[in-house]
This record gives C-alpha cells, structure tokens and sequence, in this order.
C-alpha cells in the first residue's frame, strides 16, 4: 500500500522509516495544504501532523487523487474538516492516547519554571550573577489550580497538582464524580474557577466552542496575578486579551507551548529570520512569559506510541478492517 507521510521532522523520521518499512512509504519534510496536495497522487493513505491543512478543498483534492484514509499523528484533529472527510467519504483517524503524561508534566514544568523563575536565573548564573533579588515564588501547597478540560492530559495534570497539595478545581462538559472524588478534586463552574484559581491549565480541544474562551471577558473575572497555562491549543485563547492583561497587571505569569498563529513558526528554525510577527514579539518581551514550541508531547514514550498507533491504524485499513483509532 502506498502511504505519504507529510511534515516529517528529525525527531521523528527514524522511528517512522522503521515503522513504516513494509509499505511503500515516501517521508516528506513539506506541509499538507493546497500548494503541496497534488505529492498525494495515487496515494491511498495520507499521514499528516498538527499544522497539515485538512481543509475541506484539501480533502477534495486528495480524494480525487485516489486517497481513502488519513491519520493525523496527534490526538487534537482541529485541522482535518471531519465533516467534509465524512461527506467525501475518506477515513480519517488519530492516536488519541499517546502519552497524557507528556502533555501534563510539561504544564507542571511550565508552572515550576515560572513560579521559581528558572530561565532568569539560570542566565545569572551564567553571568556569574549569584543575586537572589527578584527571584521570589510562591508555595504550590494550599494554591487552588484550575483544570479546563478534564479528559486524559487534564486528569492527570489534575492528579499531579493534587500531589504538590493543590486544591483542584475542574470545568469540563462531562464530569466523572468517581474520578473527582478519588483523586480529591471538585468540579465546578468556569465562574467559580476564574474567581478563585491562583493557576489555571487549559487542557481542552480547540473547536467552536472553545475558541477564545480565554478573551478580555474571561481575563477580568481571573484573580489578579494569575498565572494562566496553555498547552491546548493557542487560539483557546485570544492573544492580543493575554497582552493587554499582562500589562495591566491582572495576568502574572503566562505559559504557552502553543500559540493561535504558531503554524508559521514553531517546529523550525527562524534564527536568521526577521521575525514578522508583532503579537509573539511582544509576548518575548514579558519576563513572566515562557513559551514553548508545542513540545510538551515530545517524549520518548510518546513519539513510539504516536508510530506504533498510526501503524495499527494503517495495517487495519490495509486488512480492510475498520481503523481501531477511527474519528
Ligand atoms: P480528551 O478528549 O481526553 O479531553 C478533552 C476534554 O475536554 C474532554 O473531557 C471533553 O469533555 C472536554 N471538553 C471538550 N469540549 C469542551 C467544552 N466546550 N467545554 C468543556 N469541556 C470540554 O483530550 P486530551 O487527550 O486530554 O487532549 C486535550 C487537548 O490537548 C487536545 O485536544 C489537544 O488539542 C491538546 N494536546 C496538546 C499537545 C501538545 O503537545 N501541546 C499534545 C496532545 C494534545
């Protein structure tokens, strides 16, 4: 069966060659969009990642092209148009577990770097500077966390911020009162949170619903000082609403490895570039800012569960059963 595999990038490329051995595979380094559908020619499966376009001329595209399955290499399927996929009549499926663990520590990662301050002082310490001025935190232990969006990374996000004695506060449509009460956690409303949380982690997908959830609204019911994390998606929340908040004061700290206009820039290296983006140059020049480059999955066991996934969904399509990780 021939599979094209779009956007390959370093980290993953061995694993994927390895993965993808038995099938007449070609890795390309390029993105899915309309420019570059036309390498899809007489491939029936197409295997994307998080900033292909799956848009609905895409789709069509591909399908004319002889495709009949897609697997994107993530969980988040915000950039595959699953209805014009279903009107199409092409597959399309996900690995929708690979590691929660991943996405959730690096929130907490994000969280410790910020609250301690590690990035200013490890630069001190390169500069031989030993000052502790300006390096003040706060105890986790009795802060109330949070979670917007309690399925498989916000749970265990949830869990981890129990362990440094956090109070937990989750918001999500479905509530799993076992769950909660296991693990010491409260469900409430997205009020309630933004009133009383000292942090709060966006664990939720990005659809219509939860588009700039976190606009100029939300920000002025947060406590002032609020330190707000995103490894969701970016446009949960609406960029230029966290700026204005930061300067006025209201957010204290702000955690991003995701970013609403992060397609153009992160995965690459744009060291030599002039940076064109006015709305990420700000953020940059926030100390109490820390971005990431949409790497909390970048783990070891995710990577190999990412693989071994897209090729249980490849070998059932080929054996003409249903995708196990069908969407
Ligand atoms: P999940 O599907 O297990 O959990 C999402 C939760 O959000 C569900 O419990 C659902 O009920 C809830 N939800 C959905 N819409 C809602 C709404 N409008 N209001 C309240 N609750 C709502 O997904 P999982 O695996 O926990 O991943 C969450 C998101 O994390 C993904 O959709 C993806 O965008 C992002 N992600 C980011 C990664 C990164 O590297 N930064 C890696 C993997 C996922």
């Amino acid at each position: 069966m021939k599979v094209l595999v779009f956007d390959v990038h370093a980290f993953e490329e061995k694993l994927l060659r390895e993965a993808l051995k038995d099938f007449e595979a070609r890795l390309v380094s390029v993105k899915l969009d309309e420019s570059t559908v036309g390498l899809a020619k007489g491939y029936e499966a197409v295997v994307v990642f998080i900033h292909d376009h799956g848009s609905s001329v895409v789709l069509e595209r591909l399908k004319a092209g002889g495709t009949q399955l897609i697997i994107t290499r993530s969980a988040g399927f915000n950039h595959i148009d699953l209805e014009a996929a279903k009107r199409l009549g092409l597959q399309v499926a996900n690995v929708p577990k690979y590691s929660p663990y991943a996405v959730a520590e690096h929130a907490v990662a994000l969280i410790l770097a910020l609250n301690r301050k590690l990035i200013r002082a490890h630069h001190r310490m390169m500069d031989l500077n030993f000052s502790l001025n300006g390096l003040i935190g706060f105890d986790l232990h009795g802060k109330t966390v949070g979670v917007l969006g309690v399925g498989k990374i916000g749970k265990v996000f949830a869990q981890i911020m129990r362990g440094f004695g956090c109070r937990v506060l989750a918001y999500d449509l479905q509530q799993e009162e076992a769950w909660a009460k296991k693990h010491g956690v409260s469900y409430a409303s997205l009020e309630e949170i933004y009133q009383s949380s000292h942090i709060i982690s966006l664990h939720l997908p990005l659809n219509e619903a939860t588009k700039y959830l976190i606009d100029e609204s939300a920000l002025s019911k947060m406590k002032k000082g609020v330190m707000l994390i995103n490894t969701g998606r970016g446009a949960l929340i609406k960029t230029q609403a966290a700026i204005a908040a930061i300067k006025s004061g209201k957010l204290g700290f702000l955690g991003l490895d995701v970013y609403e206009e992060e397609e153009t820039l992160f995965f690459e290296d744009h060291s030599e570039d002039i940076l064109q983006d006015d709305i990420i140059a700000r953020l940059l020049t926030f100390p109490n800012v820390l971005i990431t480059s949409h790497q909390a999955f970048l783990t070891q066991e995710a990577l190999e569960n990412i693989v071994s996934t897209t090729l249980e969904n490849l070998i059932a399509f080929q054996s003409k059963k249903a995708c196990p990780h069908a969407l």
